[in-house]
């Protein structure tokens, strides 16, 4: 089932996630949703606040990524093949020099901005079947990753930025919130009600 993704603006985006353990409710059913929600919107990552539940729960597949053709066939393979779901993440460490990339969010339509973040992340999680993993990911792999981490810390990458662009983004932010933008998969616009 296709699930509504929440624009910005909507508080529960504003939400630390909870850990959660086996027993949460039909589990399975809601990770399979969220990849369908998220090829639908032609996503690489989606974090469970961006579909209304503040839990540290995110998938990621970086599929679309291969095609780039600045890559070495290696890491177009790595790419390629690389498909999770991350559940009570935490990121242990991040390391290596600063690199910026054009990040988007499908909580954020029509914004792209480059982002610094580091290069390399040390990350413990759990995967749908709860098996603990300590992994080390770097590069493009890292990016997806730390900006869906960033989801279940409430935080999103128009945070990141300066404070002018900040400024310079802001009408385009809160015409967003108000759901005045084309967007061709399912949202939820917190501030739709006050305009209509
Ligand atoms: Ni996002």
């Amino acid at each position: 089932m296709i699930l509504s993704i929440l624009a910005y603006g909507d508080p529960v985006l504003r939400k630390i996630g909870k850990t959660i353990n086996k027993d949460y409710p039909q589990l399975k059913e809601l990770i399979a949703n969220m990849w369908e929600t998220m090829y639908n919107a032609n996503g690489v990552g989606l974090a469970a606040p961006q579909i209304g539940l503040p839990i540290r729960l995110f998938v990621v597949d970086t599929g679309p990524f291969a095609d780039d053709e600045e890559l070495t066939p290696e890491e177009q393979a790595t790419l390629k093949n690389f498909k999770k779901v991350f559940i009570n993440a935490k990121i242990e460490e991040e390391s290596g020099s600063n690199w910026t990339f054009n990040e988007g969010c499908l909580s954020i339509p029509d914004i792209r901005e480059d982002v610094n973040r580091k290069d390399t992340i040390e990350i413990l999680y759990l995967d749908e079947d709860f098996n603990e993993h300590k992994e080390t990911y770097d590069g493009l792999l890292a990016r997806v990753i730390q900006h869906e981490y960033d989801h279940i810390e409430g935080i999103l990458f128009t945070d990141k930025l300066s404070s002018l662009k900040k400024r310079l983004l802001k009408g385009k932010l809160a015409n967003i919130s108000k759901g005045k933008i084309e967007v061709d998969y399912k949202m939820r616009f917190p501030d739709l009600k006050k305009v209509r």
